[in-house]
């Protein structure tokens, strides 16, 4: 019996949206010095949202099996093995916060898990929005990322499988918010991350990293255990802002740590097709960027925001919306890319 046995879903009223943590500061040269920038600027400041049980949500679309199913232990779960070559590791990742980085991660993965995919969906963002909105209860946990990072916990120890079909989750929890400062004093700091996914390579066909809104340390570990990365970028004024330093580090990261480190997908998010200005940004983002943005465009629904409330991705709280329709087209894209 593993550490989930007893891990019950439950429905949860709807977390502040991520405070915007855009880091300004010039970087410098080394990766060194973006991990050690981190220090001054990178704390997460909102973590210390109280998840609080509501009897009064509305239930008609909530599956009663998500609500009531507990979480087996990992020991349980059937083995399924790839060609370890073919698992393939994204990053999702932008420093500025509130883009949709937690949203694509919980309703990519989910979408991808319907689509017949395995998925381990890794949770980097102390403020744990992505554990959350997958109706994990973060203070029940007594293991997160956190441990694998700093106490050598293996990663497959963490897991919480099957929180979707296909999909499992590597939860993060508070005490993440202590690994950035921690992990500067260990050897091979920038390489935990990527050890600890390399050793689940086979496994799954995908394994996603959801990044926290900062250039730290854990945002350095995820440029390192990456493949590739796919970057959500919001259709709203200053949308590129911040883009130009964040192509900055994957290019220390990768002269440096990571030769192979490519960009999957620019990702736009919370399009709303009415205003000229999503438009024109819409536009702007795809002359810069070109190929490398997905076809797939996803829309502002209010849907989109009030899923994580309920512990379920968009596929489930609203099937047929166009939330879960464009999730499930950038599913299906980003298995044709391969
Ligand atoms: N397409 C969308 N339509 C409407 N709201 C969205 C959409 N994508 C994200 N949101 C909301 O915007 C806020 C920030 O999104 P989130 O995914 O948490 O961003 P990040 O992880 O980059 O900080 C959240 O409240 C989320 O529910
Ligand atoms: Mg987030």
């Amino acid at each position: 019996m593993g550490i989930f046995d007893n891990f019950r879903k439950t429905k949860k009223v709807e977390e502040e949206p991520l405070v915007s943590q855009d880091v300004s500061r010039e970087t410098s040269q080394s990766t060194d010095d973006v991990s050690r920038e981190t220090l001054e600027v990178d704390q997460p400041e909102t973590v210390e949202t109280e998840e609080v049980i509501v009897s009064n949500a509305p239930t008609s679309s909530i599956p009663d099996s998500y609500v009531v199913t507990p979480i087996k232990s990992y020991d349980e779960k059937l083995p399924v093995t790839h060609a370890v070559g073919l698992t393939k590791v994204f990053s999702i990742i932008n420093q500025k916060g509130g883009v949709g980085k937690s949203t694509t991660a919980i309703n990519l993965s989910a979408a991808l898990g319907e689509q017949g995919k395995q998925v381990l969906l890794i949770d980097l963002d102390p403020q744990g929005n992505t554990t959350s909105g997958l109706g994990v209860e973060k203070n029940q946990l007594s293991r997160c990322i956190y441990n694998v990072l700093l106490d050598d916990d293996e990663l497959e120890d963490i897991i919480i499988p099957d929180v979707c079909p296909g999909l499992d989750l590597a939860p993060s929890t508070i005490n993440l918010a202590g690994a950035e400062v921690e992990l500067v004093s260990e050897m091979a700091r920038e390489l935990r991350l990527k050890d600890a996914v390399g050793k689940m390579r086979g496994k799954y066909d995908y394994i996603l990293v959801d990044c926290p809104p900062s250039l730290g340390l854990l945002t350095v570990n995820a440029l390192v255990a990456a493949d590739k990365l796919i970057i959500p970028i919001q259709t709203e004024f200053y949308a590129l802002e911040g883009v130009t330093k964040l192509l900055e580090s994957m290019k220390r990261v990768k002269n440096r740590l990571n030769p192979s480190l490519e960009i999957f997908g620019i990702l736009l998010t919370m399009y709303d097709g009415r205003t000229t200005l999503s438009r024109q940004v819409a536009a702007e983002v795809r002359n810069y960027f070109g190929k490398q943005v997905f076809e797939t465009i996803i829309p502002r629904t209010v849907k989109l925001s009030e899923a994580p409330s309920y512990g379920i991705p968009i596929t489930q709280y609203d099937p047929l919306g166009k939330g879960a329709i464009s999730y499930t087209n950038l599913a299906k894209e980003v298995i044709q890319r391969g």
